[in-house]
């Protein structure tokens, strides 16, 4: 399923949150499970994120009804997308109630990225990737690399 809400949380060890609702047949996925997969998709995966998130895995298997090509991860029995511009195997580490949603952190095992999406420093390739970002109300976009300023910290 499409998550817009998931954010790092810490580097040693390395850990990483996604907030799921109940409601979501994932939710009882991540539950059973002893760890979770994490695709980041490019804009061209702005369809990809309509359809999986207005359909539910309790009903159909998303990664064949939209035609999903992947690969299952090295240490997490879950999917790799192809087309995905990085992705992390996380293994369950901490789950918290927060209000109507529940934060799963996940420790980082394993980072899978295309040779291209990273700069000499690791950072993300501005001009290379053009992130899959959620504007809220079905609306998606990306970023302007000519935006991209460095001031750096005192
Ligand atoms: C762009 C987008 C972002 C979403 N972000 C979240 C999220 O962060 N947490 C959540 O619980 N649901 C989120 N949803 C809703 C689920 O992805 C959606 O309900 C999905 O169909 C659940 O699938 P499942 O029943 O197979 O788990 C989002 C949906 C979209 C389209």
């Amino acid at each position: 399923m499409p998550a817009a809400w998931h954010t790092p949380i810490s580097a040693q060890p390395p850990l990483f949150g996604v907030l799921i609702s109940p409601k979501r047949h994932t939710y009882t996925l991540l539950c059973q499970k002893k760890g979770f997969t994490v695709n980041f998709l490019d804009f061209a995966g702005a369809k990809v994120s309509a359809d999986t998130g207005s359909s539910s895995g309790k009903e159909i298997d998303k990664l064949t009804t939209y035609d999903l090509a992947h690969e299952k991860g090295v240490h997490i029995n879950g999917p790799i997308l192809d087309q995905s511009y990085a992705a992390y195997e996380c293994e369950h580490f901490a789950v918290h109630e927060l209000g109507d949603h529940f934060l799963f952190v996940g420790k980082i095992v394993l980072i899978h990225y295309e040779e291209n999406c990273l700069e000499k420093a690791e950072c993300v390739n501005a001009t290379m990737i053009k992130p899959l970002l959620y504007f809220g109300k079905d609306r998606y976009i990306t970023i302007n690399p000519q935006t991209l300023t460095i001031k750096p910290r005192r």
